[in-house]
């Protein structure tokens, strides 16, 4: 693993434990289950994860591409791949690995699906990563993206006021400016779901957690 101290003086360097502890709350388990199940994986097959954080997508990704096949994770912050790695040996896994790298300019072959899930938010052009993403993706293979947004839904107000009260605590310092962080994640995701649409097949949307947890999918053209 590179050294780099980058991204460690985040919310995410810091408080990669408590971060770890919200990452596998029961809830928050399913979207992940539902997440790796639009990635439609086979026995066999590598799966790269971009800014995996902990790991906490890893034992579902591992179970789809079973001892045979190979999981991936890329992340930028040291706290956060030791947290996964611990992860990983707790499990026994070794067959699931993790790289430290940026996601933008990923340290990976080619896979046969990639997923992110709460990442794209992060990236200031979310929609150039997915389009390098797609690239990453062996034809007939699926990207699946997870994030976290207002909802739509009316009977939901209460928790679009608590997910923005969320997003302003871990937003990573003053990288966005004057703007509300909830919007300017919002606004990456949208770029981020169109680059998706725009460069696959087969695209799927639907919203989890009372419409707050968007996850889109789609195929890469054979
Ligand atoms: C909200 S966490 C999500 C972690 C994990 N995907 C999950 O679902 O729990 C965002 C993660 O993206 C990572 N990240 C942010 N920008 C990145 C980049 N350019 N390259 C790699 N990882 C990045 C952060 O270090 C952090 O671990």
């Amino acid at each position: 693993m590179d050294d780099r101290p980058v991204l460690d003086s985040t919310f995410y360097g810091r408080a990669a434990w408590l971060y770890d502890r919200v990452a596998t709350a029961p809830g928050v388990r399913s979207w992940r289950a539902q997440t790796v199940e639009a990635l439609d994986l086979s026995p066999g097959d590598t799966v790269v994860e971009m800014g995996c954080g902990t790991g906490a997508n890893f034992s579902y990704l591992r179970e789809r591409v079973g001892r045979e096949g190979r999981v991936v994770g890329v992340d930028l912050v040291g706290a956060m791949l030791r947290q996964a790695q611990a992860r990983i040996d707790r499990a026994g896994w070794e067959n699931v690995s993790v790289l430290r790298g940026d996601a933008t300019s990923p340290p990976v072959e080619a896979a046969d699906a990639l997923v992110a899930t709460f990442v794209v938010g992060m990236l200031d052009d979310a929609a150039g990563a997915v389009e390098t993403w797609l690239g990453c993706v062996e034809p007939g293979g699926r990207l699946a993206l997870l994030n976290a947004g207002r909802s739509p839904r009316p009977a939901a107000m209460p928790l679009n006021f608590l997910l923005r009260l969320f997003v302003r605590a871990v937003a990573p310092g003053n990288r966005f400016g004057r703007r509300s962080p909830l919007r300017a994640l919002e606004d990456r995701w949208e770029r981020a779901r169109d680059a998706l649409f725009a460069g696959t097949v087969d695209g799927r949307e639907q919203r989890l957690g009372a419409g707050l947890v968007p996850l889109v999918s789609g195929r890469v053209s054979e």
